[in-house]
């Protein structure tokens, strides 16, 4: 039986390139290899693409965190395919597991579509708008949802008075990850370090409410047009963090998913229809992963979506779909199947 290619792309320049190559590897073993070829290409943190076998190392080893090499191979994007060491190779997909700036931004989308080669996940306007925080707040709260209240700041305009806010709020740039650059500030004397340091990630920053309630992930996946909502996620972050923030990201022990969240089933439906309303909001395809508070008093608070979520065999977008009866491998499927089908 002919199968199709499809590359595999992982690494990228963002902060997130680490992530993303554990990523890429977990897609590579997940992939249905009797249906799809796989073909993996590496984006060193410099920006180059690069060819590697399958044997390449993407899992993490003694907690050191894989990462691409330039290996001196050459791979350029070409019309249908890419061409490989001055070899055009014939792509029938691509999926591109890259997180943050130029995976999930809408930059390589767009090369993407200029190649004429169907992609995995968003595309160029839906990936950009959902990576700036900022303008997707603007576009859940036109499709009536409710977000965390809050304050736009661009660099050229004057720090606001920190005495008109209610504290804590947090402070955080408009297009980040991972947390970096997210602070929680408790009163005024520390706002301004606070915005002084979320503007050296992104042009702008957001001032928001510190919202009161339980960290709610719901992974929607859309197939042919269609939306579907899994099973609820909670993010449980041990009680030694303040927040969600990039250390209990990654140090290990630190967070742990509750699957499916202890959540009544009428609120467990309003947040899965609530995640299908945020993934059609932006214009979303493939697949995102919907964040959401859920406080005490039953409010659903929007809170951002990702493009391109943690893709590991471990991460939370697999698992809450895995708990919903759609293994890692059909999940995989599926997608390379949406995106041959648009
Ligand atoms: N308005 C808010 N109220 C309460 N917690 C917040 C708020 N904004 C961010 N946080 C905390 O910071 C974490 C990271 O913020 P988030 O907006 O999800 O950015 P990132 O893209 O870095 O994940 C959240 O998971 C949450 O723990
Ligand atoms: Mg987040």
């Amino acid at each position: 039986m002919s199968t199709l290619t499809v590359a595999i792309i992982c690494g990228g320049p963002s902060s997130e390139h680490d992530v993303s190559c554990v990523s890429g590897g977990g897609v590579l073993k997940g992939l249905d290899t009797e249906s799809f070829t796989p073909i993996l290409i590496g984006i060193t943190k410099a920006g180059k693409w690069v060819a590697l076998d399958e044997n390449y190392p993407l899992a993490i080893k003694n907690k050191v965190m894989p990462t691409i090499e330039d290996n001196g191979t050459s791979v350029q994007l070409s019309t249908g395919g890419l061409v490989i060491n001055g070899n055009f190779v014939q792509i029938d997909c691509i999926f591109p597991v890259l997180h943050g700036e130029f995976g999930e931004d809408g930059k390589i989308q767009q090369l993407l579509e200029d190649a004429h080669i169907p992609y995995v996940g968003s595309g160029v306007k839906a990936s950009a708008d959902a990576m700036d925080k900022a303008k997707s707040k603007e576009l859940f709260v036109a499709a009536g949802m409710k977000v965390a209240p809050g304050v736009v700041l661009t660099r050229h305009e004057p720090v606001p008075d920190a005495k008109r806010f209610t504290y804590p709020v947090f402070v955080k740039p408009s297009s980040g990850g991972s947390s970096r650059g997210t602070h929680k500030v408790k009163a005024a004397d520390h706002l301004s370090a606070a915005i002084e340091d979320a503007f050296l990630y992104d042009d702008k920053v957001l001032i928001e409410t510190a919202i009161k309630g339980r960290e709610i992930e719901c992974a929607v996946l859309e197939r042919d047009g269609t939306s579907y909502a899994s099973v609820l996620g909670e993010i449980v972050v041990d009680p030694r963090f303040e927040f969600y923030d990039f250390e209990a990201k990654y140090l290990d022990d630190a967070t742990t998913v509750k699957i499916p969240a202890e959540i009544s089933e009428a609120d467990t439906q309003s947040i899965q229809i609530a995640a299908i309303k945020a993934f059609d909001a932006i214009g979303c395809s493939g697949l995102a992963r919907c964040d959401f508070f859920y406080t005490d008093d039953n409010q659903i608070i929007m809170n951002e979506i990702n493009t391109m979520p943690g893709f590991t065999g471990t991460s939370v977008y697999p698992k809450l779909w895995d708990a919903t009866g759609v293994s890692y491998t059909q999940l995989i499927s599926g997608l390379i199947e949406s995106a041959l089908n648009k």
